[in-house]
């Protein structure tokens, strides 16, 4: 049986194994999937012996994705850019190919699943890590008319907008000067691509920063709506309040495209999962 791997660090509650045993059954695929705890430490040696033991590919999670892109023999374009690789490729030879499907994962669920325009949109992107790294490209190639990116360090969101270099479209913003502005900048979409919802920290935003029918996306995905996801919904039934994990299910699926041929429907995937509430 080919075998496949998450690699991160905490990875007990990772969904992936769970939605990659869905695709394998809908595809008729047979593959195994597991989940491998990696402090970031001994991720390079946990992720060789996994390889060498016959393992065929293997995502990367949270805070490995850096990682995983120094590991790898080779990346494509939307890792490069990146610097960060979520999904791994054994080939033949055992040359490591590096992917980074969170940026198209996130643009199909914006775009196919929740039908939302992106060209020519206002775009904030909040955060300036690995999260905000890995969707920043995808997202300008969608496009939009201004794309914001938001840090508590300024300088890091800077240095994002000086690698991405789109003169007119992306710009960086301290998240401090955004609470303070005298006029408020309506966007179209919010992305919260800050770790603070892991710590279950607010971000303490105007609330005009969401402009009529605007949509409010956090990458996390969480069983009870996330700080930024509360802040959100405050604004009234007009913003539409979205978790990540539309996002997980479809860059799993671009993996699992990757490693096997064939991209699964998702649909029924994001269905049996939403039954878990
Ligand atoms: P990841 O790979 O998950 O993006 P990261 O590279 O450590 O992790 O980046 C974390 C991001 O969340 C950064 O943008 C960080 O802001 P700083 O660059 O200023 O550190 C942001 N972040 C984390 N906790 C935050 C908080 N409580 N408020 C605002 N931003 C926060």
């Amino acid at each position: 049986m080919d075998r496949y791997a998450v690699f991160g660090h905490p990875i007990d509650h990772s969904l992936s194994p769970r939605i990659h045993q869905l695709f394998a059954a809908q595809t008729g695929e047979v593959i195994e999937y597991r989940a491998i705890d990696a402090p970031p430490a001994v991720f390079a040696q946990r992720a060789r012996e996994f390889c060498s033991s016959g393992g065929r590919g293997f995502n990367v999670t949270v805070p490995c994705k850096g990682l995983a892109a120094q590991l790898v023999g080779e990346c494509d374009a939307m890792a490069q850019r990146a610097g960060a690789v979520n999904t791994v490729v054994v080939g033949k030879a055992g040359v490591l190919s590096g992917y980074n499907t969170d940026g198209p994962g996130l643009v199909r669920d914006l775009t196919v699943n929740l039908g939302v325009r992106l060209a020519g949109r206002r775009i904030l992107l909040l955060g300036a890590g690995g999260a905000a790294a890995g969707v920043l490209g995808a997202l300008l190639d969608q496009r939009p008319a201004q794309l914001t990116i938001a840090n508590r360090t300024a300088a890091r969101a800077q240095s994002l907008v000086e690698r991405f270099a789109m003169p007119g479209v992306l710009s960086a913003v301290a998240l401090a000067a955004l609470r303070r502005a005298q006029s408020i900048r309506q966007f179209d979409l919010v992305i919260n691509a800050t770790a603070a919802s892991l710590a279950g920290e607010r971000l303490d935003l105007p609330p005009g920063l969401l402009g009529p029918g605007a949509m409010a996306y956090d990458l996390m995905y969480a069983p009870e709506p996330t700080p930024f996801m509360q802040w959100a919904r405050r604004r009234g039934t007009d913003v539409a309040v979205v978790d990540g994990i539309g996002m997980l299910v479809e860059q799993a699926a671009e993996a699992f495209a990757l490693w096997r041929g064939r991209r699964p429907q998702t649909a029924p995937v994001l269905a049996q999962l939403a039954a878990r509430h």
